[in-house]
């Protein structure tokens, strides 16, 4: 048994392992062009998101932040069954409230993603469930295998969504849809997913990961510090009102003019040639 998973949950969950590098329950993989690869990987459990899931998850995406090399990341989940399929069901027996709690606050794997400075992309391969969804939609962008599942089935466990489920569906597929998913618990398959905007693209499960690192070496291309900008200019307009999504859209549109990308951005189109963006 690892020292973590020796600990309590509670304990475990707010360890600070930034400098963790053999992870259990995860793997991670840069590849050529700037992409990096987070997979779940608990497979014999449809990679539940247990406490150390979350611990190490974290470590690796304090690690990503800081690593130049990576511009943008894919999650996944081992095996090609599930994407995850939730919050580790076995942890939530007898778990306290002041727990629980803890378990949700600052240093969770969800917390950490939405707080990712880089662009993230939710490879969803097949299950995607309670924390699985609020995982993927913590992300800023999803692709999905045709034989995907979604859903946020915590109502038949007597809970609701905790991770972000009942704040983030209902931004990304509005109320009814979201109302409907979360009460009755029921799964959606990949088609509707998409025509309700819960994911960007389906593919057959053999193309996806063909399709989903195409784009993330697409993105990959971009000016790093010109991403991070759009990315926190289009998150403000789900947590701000317009005029302070206009206000601060100015800020973010000045920083970009601070960087050598822009010059380079610029002098490529006058020039009639491919940018080449080194992040600075
Ligand atoms: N937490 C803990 N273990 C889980 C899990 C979860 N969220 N989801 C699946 N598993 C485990 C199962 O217990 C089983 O383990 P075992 O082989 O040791 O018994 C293994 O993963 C395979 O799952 P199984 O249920 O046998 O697969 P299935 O194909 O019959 O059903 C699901 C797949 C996704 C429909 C079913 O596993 C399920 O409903 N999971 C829970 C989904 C959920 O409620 N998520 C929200 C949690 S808040």
């Amino acid at each position: 048994m690892s020292d973590v998973s020796k600990k309590s949950s509670c304990d475990a969950y707010h360890l600070t392992s930034i400098f963790m590098k053999n992870y259990e329950t995860i793997s991670v993989e840069k590849r050529d062009g700037g992409v990096a690869v987070l997979t779940i990987n608990r497979p014999g459990k449809l990679n539940a998101l247990n406490s150390q899931v979350h611990l190490e998850g974290v470590a690796a995406l304090d690690r990503l932040k800081a690593d130049d090399a990576v511009r943008v990341l894919v999650i996944t989940g081992a095996g090609e069954k599930s994407f995850v399929a939730g919050a580790d069901i076995s942890e939530f027996a007898g778990r306290t409230v002041a727990a629980q709690r803890n378990v949700f606050q600052e240093r969770s794997l969800f917390n950490s993603l939405d707080a990712f400075p880089k662009p993230v992309i939710a490879m969803i391969n097949g299950f995607c469930l309670g924390g699985g969804c609020e995982l993927a939609m913590a992300c800023d962008l999803r692709t999905a295998s045709e034989s995907a599942r979604f859903g946020q089935p915590e109502i038949n466990l007597g809970i609701i969504p905790g991770g972000g489920g009942t704040q983030r569906l209902t931004r990304l597929i509005g109320e009814t849809k979201a109302m409907e998913m979360i009460l009755t618990g029921d799964m959606i398959d990949a088609a509707r997913a998409f025509n309700l905007g819960l994911v960007n693209e389906v593919f057959p499960a053999e193309q996806l990961e063909e399709k989903t690192f195409a784009l993330a070496g697409k993105i990959a291309e971009k000016s790093p510090v010109a991403l991070q900008m759009a990315k926190e200019a289009v998150k403000l307009a789900a947590r701000s009102n317009l005029d302070e999504g206009l206000r601060r859209e100015i800020d973010l549109f000045a920083v970009c003019f601070s960087t050598e990308d822009k010059e380079e951005g610029v002098a490529a189109f006058l020039e009639k040639r491919k940018p080449v963006f080194k992040g600075k």
